[in-house]
């Protein structure tokens, strides 16, 4: 590309389009960097690649270019005219270098700037997110965990790789996290969420889905909650440094928060057994899941046939499922938990011509008794099933906390601040 096509382009952004980086380590896991570019050109973003000169060892320069609509440079030498070290950082609205290898990361903490990526990062003031990805053994080497730290302490955020399968046979921490994980990590930073390790060491329970009360094997009553807020609080919380267990109901196709135990459950009982065994380990116990308050009293071994003799599929009786958030709470008023955890309930809330949903949200947190609760308005189609959500944080010494329309990751930020902000 010619040196006046590239200062055309530049001259052609609109102002209002936010300026992302996306920067490109020498890694396997490069190929995953084109759909974060293409996801942040879905979103009208003025995206410009930088990768580094092993970075195209993997992915070459004219799919970069394509799907960025950018030219694409590894030097610091080319455009010297338009000043192109210093521009690329200055004019930038947000930075995310994924994958970012432990070589990337040694030389961001040295302040080197031996080439366009590294010199972009040292001149940028926005915020820079950084997901790494390497193998373990590379991960936690006492070199990369200081460098880690290090770049945390200057406020650039270090995302939690995924655990999992790795190049090669060997699995565990070290993967590149999903790319909508790391562009919705990275939107949220961009607008101001914190993502800093003041849950190392806490234990963090979530409920998240809908449960399921089945009829006969092939039929059943549940709701369309996706378990997306339950997953984005797993999601926050991890990259907070929490170890989190997520009892996941019926949920959409999710990405796995890093390093978080799924357990996978159907029935409210289920749910149930599986929250009263972790509860009094946990020392946060979010409840975002859609729960079922009752249950067929009978469930048939084979499929129900209309048309039959008895009205089994007409009139489905119904008895009360326990109450999951209720029991938690009274456990730990009796002192069975050891872990006296923080408990937070949801409220899935309409309003009606004589109640508005906070008012019902109020009388909800006294009746459930626990700390916090947020309190959205669904129906209509609001909240279930949505990838933004907003409502209020209800805490029990009667404060109300609104909390603005925004995605559920950045939701989830606001309710696991206030989580650390509550003192009982
Ligand atoms: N919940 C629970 N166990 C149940 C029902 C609800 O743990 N059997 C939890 C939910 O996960 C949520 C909170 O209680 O954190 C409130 O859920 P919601 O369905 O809004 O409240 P209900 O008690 O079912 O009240 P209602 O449906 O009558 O408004």
């Amino acid at each position: 590309m010619t040196q006046q096509r590239v200062s055309e382009q530049i001259g052609d952004q609109p102002e209002s389009r936010r300026r992302v980086v996306v920067g490109v380590a020498g890694g396997i896991a490069a190929y995953k960097a084109c759909h974060i570019i293409r996801a942040f050109k879905e979103a009208g973003d003025d995206v410009r690649v930088v990768p580094t000169e092993s970075a195209l060892s993997f992915v070459g320069r004219s799919t970069f270019e394509a799907l960025s609509g950018n030219p694409v440079s590894t030097t610091v030498f080319d455009d010297v005219d338009q000043v192109q070290h210093v521009r690329v950082g200055q004019e930038a609205d947000l930075i995310v270098i994924a994958p970012a290898t432990a070589d990337l990361m040694a030389r961001l903490v040295m302040g080197r700037a031996d080439d366009l990526l590294t010199a972009t990062v040292l001149v940028a003031t926005c915020p820079v997110v950084v997901a790494p990805a390497m193998h373990t053994e590379m991960w936690f080497n006492p070199a990369t965990v200081a460098n880690v730290e290090t770049l945390r302490s200057r406020g650039i955020t270090v995302i939690e790789p995924a655990h999992g399968r790795l190049t090669g046979k060997d699995t565990g921490p070290g993967r590149l996290p999903d790319p909508e994980q790391i562009v919705d990590i990275a939107n949220a930073v961009g607008n101001g969420v914190v993502l800093g390790q003041d849950l190392k060491g806490k234990r963090v329970l979530i409920t998240a889905g809908g449960t399921q009360e089945n009829i006969d094997p092939v039929r059943f009553i549940g709701n369309s909650s996706s378990g997306r807020q339950g997953f984005a609080l797993g999601e926050i919380a991890a990259q907070r440094g929490a170890r989190v267990t997520i009892v996941a109901g019926n949920t959409a196709e999710l990405s796995t928060p890093a390093g978080a135990e799924i357990v996978k459950v159907s029935s409210t009982q289920d749910m149930f057994d599986a929250v009263q065994e972790k509860a009094g380990e946990s020392d946060i116990i979010i409840m975002a899941a859609a729960v079922a308050d009752f249950r067929p009293d009978t469930q048939a071994d084979s499929k129900l046939k209309k048309g039959g003799d008895d009205d089994s599929l007409t009139t489905v009786h119904l008895v009360e499922n326990p109450d999951i958030l209720k029991t938690t709470v009274a456990r730990r008023s009796e002192g069975e938990l050891d872990s006296n955890p923080v408990i937070v309930g949801f409220a899935a809330e309409t309003g009606d011509a004589t109640t508005s949903a906070l008012d019902y949200a109020r009388a909800k947190l006294e009746r459930k008794g626990c700390d916090l609760l947020m309190c959205n308005e669904v129906g209509h189609g609001k909240v279930f099933g949505q990838l933004r959500n907003r409502g209020w944080i209800l805490a029990s010494d009667g404060s109300v906390t609104e909390v603005e329309d925004a995605t559920k990751l950045e939701v989830a930020a606001h309710i696991v601040n206030a989580v650390v902000a509550f003192t009982r």
